[in-house]
């Protein structure tokens, strides 16, 4: 039995890196997927055609998280393809690491823009769509957030406000049957994560050297906590930060 069969998720940042995954994922669980992304179409199509080659369903989805009435497009496109709404994964996020006399206004405007209020805004629009029999929703948190780094600090307020918006709705919404939980990733190897530089730096060694497991992560190492959050095997989970992460303690 698929853990989840028939299931509508929307996964916001997914045509690449742990969105990707997660999208791959949940639909060789049996859900339908709404492949979201801001510019990458052929990455988000490349994710689409993977899935419905492997036998499931799955659409992708244009919309930048951070406006508010692509978020109700995308909804809105969610539904005339699915009918419902039963999960929402806010995985759409940016990294801009930078020394604190750099750090700008656009820096920090666009970082809370996309990881905190276009998280706030995806939720507003899943909770219209869940309906009474409730739904899930798992935030793509960071390790970030509890043991912040260097030059770190303004993706890590994000990050740490997200966990916090995690743990208030999951006490405003529990008594409507949603469930909201973060999912915390040490450094996992993705598109974003070589494009800016972390792959193969001196901050991945030492991240490594501080990781009881050894290693940086995958996407996969991410999207199977996410299948399990999903699931009805965490039924009694709500408002937990889960950290992902090979056991790193910091820097
Ligand atoms: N990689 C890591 O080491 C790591 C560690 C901890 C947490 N995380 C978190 O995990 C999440 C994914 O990271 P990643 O490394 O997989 O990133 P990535 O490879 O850079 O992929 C980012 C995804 O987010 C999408 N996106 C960016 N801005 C968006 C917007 N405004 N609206 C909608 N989608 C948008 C991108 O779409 P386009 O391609 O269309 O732009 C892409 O699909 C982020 O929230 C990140 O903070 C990552």
């Amino acid at each position: 039995m698929n853990k989840l069969e028939n299931k509508v998720v929307v996964v916001t940042g997914a045509s690449k890196g742990i969105g990707a995954s997660i999208a791959k994922y949940f639909a060789a669980e049996g859900a339908k997927v709404v492949v979201n992304y801001a510019s990458s179409k052929e990455g988000a199509d490349n994710v689409v055609k993977a899935i419905t080659d492997a036998g499931g369903k799955a659409i992708s989805v244009q919309g930048d998280v951070s406006k508010a009435a692509d978020v109700t497009r995308l909804f809105e496109e969610t539904k005339n393809a699915f009918g419902a709404l039963d999960i929402l994964v806010n995985n759409a996020g940016i990294y801009q690491y930078a020394p604190i006399e750099e750090v700008s206004a656009d820096s920090f405007d666009k970082q809370f823009a996309i990881n905190v209020w276009g998280s706030l805004l995806a939720i507003q629009a899943s909770l219209k769509l869940f309906g009474d029999k409730g739904g899930n929703i798992i935030n793509i948190s960071s390790e970030a957030g509890k043991t912040p780094l260097p030059t770190g600090a303004v993706y890590s307020a994000t990050k740490a406000a997200l966990d916090a918006i995690t743990i208030s709705l999951s006490k405003e919404l529990g008594a409507k049957n949603v469930r909201i939980n973060s999912i915390l990733p040490g450094i996992v190897e993705t598109e974003g994560s070589h494009s800016g530089g972390f792959i193969g730096s001196d901050m991945e060694a030492k991240l490594v050297a501080n990781t009881p497991l050894g290693r940086t992560g995958q996407p996969e190492d991410v999207a199977k906590v996410a299948v399990f959050l999903a699931s009805d095997d965490a039924g009694w989970i709500t408002g937990e930060k889960i950290s992902v992460s090979g056991g790193i303690y910091g820097l």
